[in-house]
């Protein structure tokens, strides 16, 4: 196992301890919910959101119970989405992390209500005071992830890729659609650590140029890894991006040449962090990660 898996891997034992921290539990009429929240945010994901996270929060000294409080609002926001992205009405998915996805466990409108309680959770946690004792930098962090995850971010990259369906479009309108849907909650995971850590605007803007670069990246290897890669690797159905007319930087360009976009845009991601020294290094090792993944 590289360096990098066994810090992934460690990392991913401390967010789901503070993750089972912070969710609700209860035996009342919805317990269901409860099960169900339990059940997909548990379930065995790469927590790659919240390593980024961790490693942005360890380049300025933040105190590692505050990073892993924002670690794991942005995995409770990411969860949220793959219940929704997985939904009948979206992209009718049964399979994710190698179980059956929320809404087939349990029904439509307890997946349904699963995300919208882990999306208001996440914001819940951000404005404890726990998360950070000044109120300025939990408002800054508030703001940022509504960004990132609502219609400016994420969410208008879902509708994007839901309307691209079967249509011709450039490049350029599927890289924009990329960087909402992926890329926006990965710049967030990025930034989170430079603004718990009051970082100076020079390393903010390095980590932005990182996170942008590999935001698309992390897209355009699930995409390949769609037409490469089996379902028992992945945990979710392969080769339904191009039945249901997705989209994306393979379906347009061919896996070769999206292969060739996915190194050019993990070498910039590593030029970005010249600012930074050693400290920096798993940050690299993460851009190399998300170019090569298999999973
Ligand atoms: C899958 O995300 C959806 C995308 C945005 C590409 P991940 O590949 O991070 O999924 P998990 O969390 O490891 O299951
Ligand atoms: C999902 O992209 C992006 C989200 C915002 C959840 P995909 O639809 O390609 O993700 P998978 O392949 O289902 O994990
Ligand atoms: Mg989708
Ligand atoms: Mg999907
Ligand atoms: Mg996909």
């Amino acid at each position: 196992m590289s360096d990098l898996e066994l810090n992934l891997k460690n990392a991913q034992k401390e967010v789901d301890k503070t993750i089972k921290s912070l969710l609700p539990s209860g035996k009342g009429l919805e317990k269901k919910l409860f099960e169900a929240i339990n059940y997909s945010i548990l379930s065995s994901g790469k927590r790659i959101r919240p390593y980024l996270v961790i490693q942005s929060s360890k380049l300025f000294d933040v105190d590692q119970k505050n990073a892993l409080r924002v670690a794991s609002s942005i995995e409770m926001i990411h969860a949220y989405s793959l219940i929704h992205d997985d939904l009948p009405s979206m992209d009718n998915d049964f399979l994710r992390r190698g179980l059956p996805t929320t809404h087939r466990k349990y029904n439509e409108a307890t997946a349904i209500l699963a995300g919208d309680s882990l999306l208001t959770l996440s914001f819940e946690i951000l404005s404890d005071n726990l998360t950070h004792n000044d109120s300025k930098i939990r408002c800054e962090l508030i703001y940022e992830l509504a960004r990132a995850a609502g219609a400016n971010g994420m969410v208008a990259g879902q509708m994007m890729d839901l309307e691209a369906e079967n249509k011709k479009l450039s490049i350029g309108v599927i890289t924009r659609i990329q960087r909402l849907k992926t890329g926006a909650l990965i710049a967030f995971s990025c930034n989170a650590g430079a603004i718990l850590g009051r970082a100076e605007k020079k390393y903010k803007f390095a980590l932005q140029g990182y996170a942008h670069d590999i935001g698309l990246a992390y897209q355009i290897r699930d995409d390949l890894l769609d037409v490469t890669s089996t379902t028992k690797k992945l945990g979710k159905k392969v080769n339904k991006d191009k039945k249901i007319g997705k989209k994306n930087f393979v379906s347009i360009l061919g896996k070769e040449r999206a292969k060739k976009q996915l190194e050019i845009l993990g070498n910039q991601a590593i030029e970005h962090l010249e600012v930074f020294d050693s400290r920096a290094d798993m940050l690299r090792e993460i851009a190399r990660f998300i170019v090569e993944r298999n999973k």
